[in-house]
């Protein structure tokens, strides 16, 4: 089975760029990548970005979504893509729903409403102060509801590490971790990455 690599880390931390230097890369050495991201653009990603803009759903309700989006997001794109030998690079996925909606709603009942969610092969966690990624957050102009608050993007920063030490995962998003200081160069994110992906790639 081709390896599914997923990039997690607060908004403004660089996950688009690094997921975009790694497809390039994979793709340059003859590598099928899909590359994917959540919320996805299916049915249920629209409603949870239109309440991104303009909240009006509960926090649970929230977190089901998600995990609605989630399912619908391995059935129809991952785990084809898996099948036909793909490599897939995802653009967030469930430990941003343990980092996020753990923040107002108990993070190990959201564990629990991902428990079967496939297991990836790495998840890069790209780390950085939300002070330091207020600068690229205000850059593009439109800020969903979670972007504003620099102390809930802390505590959000918080639970990724934690989750990388284990903490608050189901058995299935338990697997290998890679934390990053996302305020390094780019292009030397982008080799740590490379490294890590062809030692999975080739064991
Ligand atoms: P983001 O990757 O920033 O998408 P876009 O680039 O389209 O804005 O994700 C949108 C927001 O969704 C972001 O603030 C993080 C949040 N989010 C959760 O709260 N829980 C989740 O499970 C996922 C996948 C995202």
């Amino acid at each position: 089975m081709a390896p599914f690599i997923v990039i997690e880390g607060i908004d403004g931390s660089g996950k688009g760029t690094q997921a975009e230097l790694l497809r390039k890369r994979l793709e340059g050495g003859g590598v099928d990548v899909a590359l994917t991201f959540e919320p996805t653009r299916g049915p249920i990603g629209r409603i949870i970005r239109d309440h991104m803009k303009d909240p009006f759903l509960d926090d649970r309700t929230l977190a089901l979504l998600f995990a609605a989006d989630r399912i619908e997001h391995i059935e129809k794109e991952v785990s084809p893509a898996l099948s036909e030998g793909r490599t897939v690079i995802s653009d967030r996925y469930a430990y941003s729903s343990i980092a996020y909606q753990g923040q107002t709603v108990d993070p190990d009942w959201v564990g629990v409403v991902n428990s079967d969610a496939l297991r990836p092969d790495l998840v890069v966690v790209l780390d950085m102060g939300s002070s330091e990624v207020r600068g690229r957050i205000e850059g593009r102009g439109t800020v969903d509801c979670f972007e504003e608050d620099l102390s809930f993007l802390e505590g959000v920063r918080d639970m990724f590490l934690s989750m990388s030490g284990g903490d608050h995962l189901p058995e299935n998003l338990m697997t290998r971790f890679l934390v990053l200081d996302a305020t390094e160069d780019p292009e030397k994110i982008s080799d740590v990455i490379w490294k890590s992906v062809t030692s999975i790639s080739s064991p």
